[in-house]
């Protein structure tokens, strides 16, 4: 069998070739070979027990294909695939390409999924942890990031590195997909060929009030992080861009927890896509035998980031009281909530308008106000550096949003002079209750693609962050006791 990227890169034009091939009932009949991609998904106990989902893209109109499961006592066995669709109503957009979902068991050596392995086991001792997030390539009708260039998107190139690293499970924090345009005319060099947003069937006129496409899917993530997948198993948060009116419809589709296709289904006119939040969850990841630690997975999608908008806050508080409970003290388990908008995060300086500080995300931080105290850290991403930000006596926030993804120009990060929920005066903004009395004890910023790989201590509460470039070659280090992070 041939290792996944390779397989991808071969399949690719056959997937093509067999999406624009208009014969959907000689196509059912096909054997299931044109496997897009392949991962494992991490998922809470409550939907298996091994914590492990097999996951694959297909092109619409063949079957699912069937799991291939080595058991370690040597036994084979062959499992099927149950299909995820998209929304009735995304038209076009997700006309080519169809997901598949199996549960692994436990006990298993390997797995594959037609011809591509997939991660089989989470091992029984976790020692090494790929963290990155915000990795897709940049399309707006005014932003361009040049996705022909490795050096400007390195992508792949940072998921060969997390690969390399051999991590025993990968969390992946937010903002896979940025193919929000049509590739500029004047920028077919950067982008040029990029999978744009889909018309509308019948007027042909508007666009979706959806930007992404199950292609664009294909070239902002599938291919580019097949590395990645083929490493470890993947916990994955949904991100802002990941909101129903930009690739929600994929994640819902490929990557969202629950198998409820309908989920960000524009409505039937086409005209507007939903708000919503996903469920929390929780998953538990065995360190050493006394020690476990509780990912507490929040979804940030919504909100804003320079506003408390009261109509969101209800929803947003919900999810962040869940996570509360799931993070309840436990003797021997560290909870960290892993969510794409940070809690604490520092913007760039030029990407926040007079009279504002450059707090961003006051939607979540309002929200989650009073609930973070259980929390050991705070995974984050959604600001495109690698970042730490160490509120007093608040768990420290560590943003990994240097993925791939381009970081704004200006690239200047000053420590606000007040604290979270206040203005650059200090006053409370709009709608704020219980604004931050404090600022930050501790503020670290680069502005470098990479990712991070993180290994336990000898105790509990201490972790280090190895803060690495998109070849694997580390540029910081980041260390953790309890609830406070310095980096050097
Ligand atoms: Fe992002
Ligand atoms: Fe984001």
């Amino acid at each position: 069998m041939t290792k996944p990227s390779k397989t991808i890169a071969i399949l690719v034009p056959a997937l093509l070739l067999a999406a624009f091939a208009a014969a959907p009932a000689g196509a059912s009949a096909a054997a299931p070979s044109g496997i897009v991609a392949a991962w494992t998904q991490v998922v809470p106990d409550s939907i298996a027990k091994s914590h492990l989902q097999a996951r694959a893209v297909i092109p619409n109109g063949i079957p699912c294909p069937k799991v291939k499961k080595l058991y370690s006592d040597g036994r084979v066995s062959q499992g099927t695939m149950t299909m995820r669709s998209p929304g009735a109503t995304t038209g076009p957009a997700f006309a080519s390409l169809r997901a598949c979902q199996a549960n692994l068991p436990t006990g298993l050596k390997s797995a594959s999924v037609g011809a591509i392995y997939v991660p089989a086991r989470l091992h029984s001792k976790i020692d090494e942890i790929a963290v990155f997030g915000d990795t897709g390539c940049r399309i707006t009708s005014s932003m361009v990031q040049n996705c022909a260039s490795p050096a400007e998107w390195p992508l792949a190139e940072n998921a060969r590195a997390v690969a390399k690293a051999d991590p025993d499970v990968i969390f992946f924090t937010g903002d896979f997909f940025y193919r929000e345009a049509a590739c500029p005319a004047g920028k077919l060099a950067l982008c040029g060929g990029s999978p744009p947003p889909a018309l509308l069937p019948a007027a042909g006129q508007k666009f979706a009030p959806i930007s992404d496409t199950d292609y664009g899917w294909v070239a902002d993530t599938l291919i580019p992080m097949a590395p990645a997948f083929s490493a470890a198993p993947i916990l994955v948060t949904r991100g802002n861009h990941e909101s129903c009116f930009r690739g929600g419809n994929g994640w819902m589709m490929m990557f969202e927890i629950q198998l409820k296709p309908d989920s960000c289904a524009p409505t039937a006119e086409g005209t507007s896509a939903p708000n919503n939040a996903a469920p929390t969850y929780a998953v538990d990841f065995p360190i050493t035998d006394s020690r476990t630690l509780r990912a507490v997975m929040v979804d940030s999608n919504a909100g804003d980031n320079e506003e408390i908008t009261p109509a969101w806050q209800p929803t947003q508080r919900a999810t962040y009281e869940q996570g509360h409970s799931l993070a309840a003290p436990k003797k021997g388990r560290e909870a960290w909530l892993v969510t794409h908008r940070p809690m604490f995060g520092v913007d760039d300086a030029n990407d926040f308008d007079p009279g504002e500080l450059n707090w961003t995300s006051v939607d979540q931080t309002q929200a989650a106000r009073g609930l973070i105290g259980r929390y050991e850290l705070m995974l984050a991403s959604h600001i495109h550096t690698a970042q730490v930000v160490q509120m007093p006596a608040e768990p420290a926030q560590i943003v990994f949003g240097n993925g791939g993804s381009m970081p704004n120009p200006g690239g200047v990060y000053p420590v606000p002079k007040y604290g979270p929920l206040n203005n650059d005066q200090g006053q409370p903004i709009a709608n704020a209750t219980d604004p931050y009395q404090t600022v930050p004890s501790y503020f670290w910023n680069a502005v470098k693609y990479g990712h991070a790989i993180v290994t336990p201590g000898k105790k509990a509460g201490q972790w280090t962050f190895s803060q690495r470039d998109v070849t694997g070659k580390q540029f910081a280090v980041c260390s953790a006791n309890g609830k406070n992070v310095t980096c050097k």
